[in-house]
């Protein structure tokens, strides 16, 4: 690693470089450089930034930056977006013990951000956020990790954004979060694309993109590996499209866990499509806890997937975290449509529809199912190559391998 600089965020204030009257994202142009302004503290950077009346930039200079904990909230008096510009690469600065309960970078309560690597271009250049390696010693740093399943408060998110709306993210690489790689909460408008998140298959909670409350988003043309889910959407999640995405290692992409918590909000209008997964646990997943809490999930489009070597490449999941004594679950699945799914499994039972015995999932699809396992030969011989459904019925259309339940 090249010579690392202990230095805050560098802001840049463009005045008068772009027409102020025009409301179209202005584009990178590299002699802008002539105009930087250098500020040294990373706080007033921002709070410059946020309180200049025209269009503001925020540029992380080429190199690597050590960066601590970072809260960037507004409101804000700049004209929308900011633009943050990463040229070089963010490292996270502290020792394990003061990064345990923070998050690194959170943007909070403004509106009009537009987070982009250099120039905009693509193939991408460098440019990243590197979250684990530096809070704990030596290689294999998600693993010494405190895990705590259920409580999301503890764990620490490479970037999170709340509050935030009309946002667009491209370009970037989030390189082995301790936490969730993104966190999107309260927001509303969101545009994700050709972005590169990756962190060990083994590493806990590192969630690719996770969201809830959020109304629109769009993530495409982008590459997702983890330890947990490469998208994961919990309660409040509406109209969300996900397209062009490779996922894996991971979980694959989920709608839930949700009825965890009390009063949760429905999830409706989710379209995953033209999405490949490779070496994943799941591939399209809807799970939901075993819990009094009620709420719904419909609207739901899983379309055009490509699974290799997928565990559960099929699954809705409402016996998720069974704890003893636990209820049936009160969250409401209908129409779902699984449609075009083809590849390969490592599971004998790769279709698996658990619905709750209460709220028996109403109005699923499965359309052009073609699955081929390729497990272990001489394991689970006899097994047959199925599908298992329970509290539900299914709408069966065209081919489907496994064949469907009786
Ligand atoms: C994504 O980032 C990882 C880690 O930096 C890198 O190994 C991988 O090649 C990148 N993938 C793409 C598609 O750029
Ligand atoms: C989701 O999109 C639909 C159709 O575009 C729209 O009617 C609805 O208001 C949106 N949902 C929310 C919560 O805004
Ligand atoms: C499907 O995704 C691949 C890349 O993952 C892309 O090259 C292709 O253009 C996409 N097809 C459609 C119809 O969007
Ligand atoms: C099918 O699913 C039900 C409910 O989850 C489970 O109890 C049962 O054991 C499963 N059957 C097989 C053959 O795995």
């Amino acid at each position: 690693m090249a010579s690392t600089r202990l230095l805050a965020i560098i802001a840049i204030l463009v005045q008068g470089l772009i027409n102020g009257d025009s409301h179209e994202l202005p584009s990178f142009d590299p002699e802008l450089a002539v105009a930087k302004v250098w500020k040294l503290l990373k706080a007033r950077a921002f709070k410059e930034a946020c309180n200049h009346n025209g269009r503001a930039m925020l540029v992380i200079p080429e190199g690597n930056f050590l960066l601590g904990s970072m809260l960037l909230s507004g409101p804000c008096t700049f004209q929308p977006p900011l633009m943050v510009q990463f040229n070089g690469n963010l490292l996270p600065q502290g020792s394990t013990s003061t990064a345990e309960n923070a998050d690194w970078i959170t943007f909070m309560n403004f509106n009009g951000l537009f987070i982009s690597e250099r120039y905009h271009q693509w193939p991408r250049r460098e440019g990243g956020m590197e979250g684990c390696m530096r809070w704990l010693p030596s290689k294999g740093c998600c693993k010494l990790l405190n895990h705590h399943p259920h409580s999301l408060v503890l764990r620490f998110k490479n970037l999170k954004l709340i509050k935030m709306n009309d946002v667009l993210i491209s370009g970037i690489t989030s390189v082995n979060a301790k936490g969730f790689h993104m966190m999107i909460s309260v927001c509303n408008n969101f545009v994700i694309t050709n972005v590169n998140i990756s962190a060990p298959d083994e590493s806990p909670n590192t969630d690719g993109i996770h969201m809830s409350k959020t109304n629109k988003v769009r993530i495409s043309d982008s590459t997702i590996g983890t330890g947990d889910d490469c998208v994961s959407m919990i309660h409040g999640t509406t109209n969300v499209t996900i397209e062009n995405v490779k996922c894996g290692p991971g979980h694959g992409f989920s709608i839930g866990s949700l009825g965890h918590y009390d009063a949760e909000f429905d999830v409706f209008g989710i379209t995953v499509r033209n999405c490949s997964l490779a070496y994943t646990e799941n591939g399209a997943r809807i799970k939901t806890y075993r819990n009094e809490s009620p709420s719904k999930a419909s609207g739901i489009i899983f379309q055009d997937l490509t699974m290799d070597h997928v565990k559960n490449p099929i699954l809705i999941d409402q016996e998720y975290a069974t704890i003893p004594g636990s209820v049936d679950s009160k969250v409401l699945i209908s129409d779902v449509e699984f449609s075009n799914i083809r590849g390969t499994t490592i599971s004998k039972i790769a279709v698996v529809l658990a619905c709750s015995q209460s709220f028996p999932c109403k109005g699923i699809t499965l359309k052009d199912i073609h699955l081929e396992y390729t497990g272990d030969p001489g394991h689970n011989e006899d097994t047959p190559f199925s599908s298992n459904c329970t509290n539900v019925k299914v709408n069966y259309i065209g081919e489907q391998m496994p064949p469907p339940c009786a």
